[in-house]
């Protein structure tokens, strides 16, 4: 299953009805595997998580910690990105050159990475921990 398949597939079970804006999204670490999660939103608002932080913790929990590529799917008139959080998130596990998709339903794909989405961002290095 490609990434595009594993995020739309995914994408079919966001709880998303306070925003109705369904977002999945479908990582590859550096083992091959594919993780995937969908946002799960909550009535106490800011207690909802985005698509990529459930993907992320799927990794998390299978033991693995290297994301090479994430791709994110949205239906919206302009490319969604990770939200700045979900970029300090896959930050955590990921170097500047990991790429990120963002894709339309349709399979229209834009390409970038993480260096270029997050510059200067704060990591292990300023905790004396690299
Ligand atoms: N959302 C994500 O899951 N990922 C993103 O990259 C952008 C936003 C979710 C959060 C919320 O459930 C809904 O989209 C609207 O913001």
């Amino acid at each position: 299953m490609s990434l595009f398949e594993a995020a739309k597939f995914v994408r079919k079970n966001a709880h998303a009805p306070y925003s109705n804006f369904h977002v999945g999204a479908a990582l590859r670490t550096a083992s091959g595997a594919i993780f995937s999660g969908c946002n799960v939103e909550n009535a106490a608002y800011p207690e909802g998580t985005c698509a990529e932080a459930g993907a992320i913790a799927a990794m998390a929990a299978a033991g693995e910690r290297v994301i090479v590529e994430i791709l994110v799917v949205a239906d919206a008139d302009q490319p969604v990105t990770p939200c700045g959080g979900c970029r300090q998130k896959i930050s955590e596990f990921a170097d500047k050159d990991a790429v990120v998709i963002i894709a339309s339903p349709k399979g229209e794909q834009f390409r970038t990475t993480l260096g270029e989405l997050l510059p200067g961002s704060f990591g292990l290095g300023h905790l004396g921990k690299s």
